[in-house]
């Protein structure tokens, strides 16, 4: 019955996703000229699908369920296992109730605040550093602010080694070999440390506010009334606390935007609402998700093809940030097409789509959006600095990219 939905023929290609990487998906749809194909991935069928009526389709929870959906292999990385991602039904919707109470208002404010002070405290030692590495100090920056925020005691001595930690657990997100390795060795190491801090504040030997994360983790209820064990209390915990590090990629891919984009460097100094298209089109334009996968719950047919019960569906989340049936010239970088952009939620989907308290789209995008613009209106109207000669090519191939320099300044000086 599908036969005449398009189909990649290889028996696996799994090596073609990692030959195309964040273009696998928009790669084949483009030639097939549909919004969907058929192929085999990570060992199993796979439908591939992109558009705005992929996404919503996507979303509905009556079509997808998501246990079991991501590898192992990313379980043991990014995400950890058996954790919300993979949860479904009534048991995501309560777990989910968490993780909004501690990304909505007033969080992502408190959040950026502490970012900024931590940048204002770096101007002295960049103003005398022969170079500074902003891709580097975002994560220090980041995984000192997070932890502070969430309850989470961290020595000024420690900050490097767990801010390195959580970043090779996401860049593991795409990789096999060393990298994977690597990212697996942090998090067991993390989810010790922070399994240790849980059992402290239950405890009673360690305090924490009753508003913060790390005190709302380890006193949530499950829906049986028991507390969560204390494996998935740091798990979760690691959930809020990893994404927030994560966020130095976007900060990245934002200096360099400025960078490439300077003319729109005077919009930003004379006009307060540029910061927020700027920082939408950053999100909207650079590769850091590149998909996101779920397996069909009750078969059903959508544009001529039977999804099956049990088979993996993958949405391609960054080419229908790069479609160009919903956005004009897509590959280029224009804050100013947000200017009068009517929100929808299928298709801008860098965090995944839909109602982030209702199904899987991340809860953590007003805390991203909040950071990078306090980040942007330092780099913007705090500091002066010099971009030298540098690699700041990113790779499409490899998941997840980011600029191969990792954004150098030189002479900095504070404004
Ligand atoms: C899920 C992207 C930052 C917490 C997700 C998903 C994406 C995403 C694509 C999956 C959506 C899906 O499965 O349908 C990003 C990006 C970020 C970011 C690009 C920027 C660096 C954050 C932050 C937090 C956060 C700052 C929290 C402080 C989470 C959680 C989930 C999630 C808990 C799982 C939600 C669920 O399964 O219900 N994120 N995120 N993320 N994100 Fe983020």
């Amino acid at each position: 019955p599908n036969n005449n939905t398009p189909h990649e023929k290889d028996l696996d290609e799994t090596l073609a996703l990692s030959h195309d990487g964040y273009l696998y998906i928009k790669n084949r749809m483009d030639k097939h000229k549909s919004d969907l194909f058929q192929t085999h991935l990570f060992g199993q069928e796979a439908i591939c699908i992109t558009g705005k009526e992929a996404a919503e389709l996507f979303y509905d929870t009556e079509k997808f369920a998501r246990s079991g959906a991501a590898p192992k292999r990313v379980q043991k990385t990014l995400t950890g296992e058996n954790a919300i991602q993979g949860m479904d039904g009534e048991a995501h919707i309560h777990r989910k109730s968490l993780f909004m109470a501690l990304t909505t208002d007033p969080n992502p404010r408190t959040l950026a605040d502490l970012v900024t002070k931590e940048w204002e405290a770096a101007i002295p030692r960049w103003e005398t550093a022969e170079k500074i590495n902003l891709f580097d100090e975002g994560k220090l920056v980041l995984c000192k602010v997070a932890c502070q925020w969430a309850g989470v005691p961290l020595l000024e001595a420690e900050t490097k080694e767990y801010a390195d930690d959580f970043a090779e657990m996401i860049d593991a997100f795409g990789a096999v070999g060393l990298r994977h390795w690597k990212g697996k060795t942090a998090r067991t190491k993390t989810e010790k440390w922070i399994e240790n801090i849980i059992d402290n504040l239950r405890a009673g030997r360690l305090k924490a506010p009753e508003d913060s994360a790390l005190f709302m983790v380890a006193n949530h209820k499950e829906l049986n009334g028991n507390l969560l064990e204390t494996n998935m209390a740091a798990k979760e915990l690691m959930n809020l606390i990893r994404p927030i590090v994560a966020i130095s990629t976007y900060i990245t891919f934002m200096a360099l935007a400025l960078y490439e984009h300077s003319d729109y460097k005077d919009v930003l100094l004379n006009d307060s609402d540029a910061a927020h298209l700027f920082v939408q089109e950053v999100r909207r334009f650079y590769p850091f998700t590149p998909f996101v996968g779920a397996k069909v719950k009750k078969e059903f047919t959508w544009n001529g093809c039977e999804f099956k019960t049990g088979t993996l569906v993958i949405l391609d989340v960054y080419g229908i940030n790069h479609d160009s049936r919903i956005w004009e010239k897509p590959f280029e970088f224009q804050p100013e097409r947000f200017r009068n952009w009517q929100y929808n939620p299928f298709e801008f989907i860098p965090h995944g789509g839909g109602d982030p308290a209702n199904g899987h789209r991340c809860p953590g995008e007003s805390i991203t959006v909040e950071i990078m613009k306090a980040t942007l209106q330092f780099l913007v109207n705090r500091i002066q600095y010099k971009v030298p000669d540098q690699d700041l090519s990113y790779d499409m191939t490899r998941i997840p990219t980011y600029p191969k320099s990792g954004f150098v300044l030189t002479n900095v000086i504070s404004k």
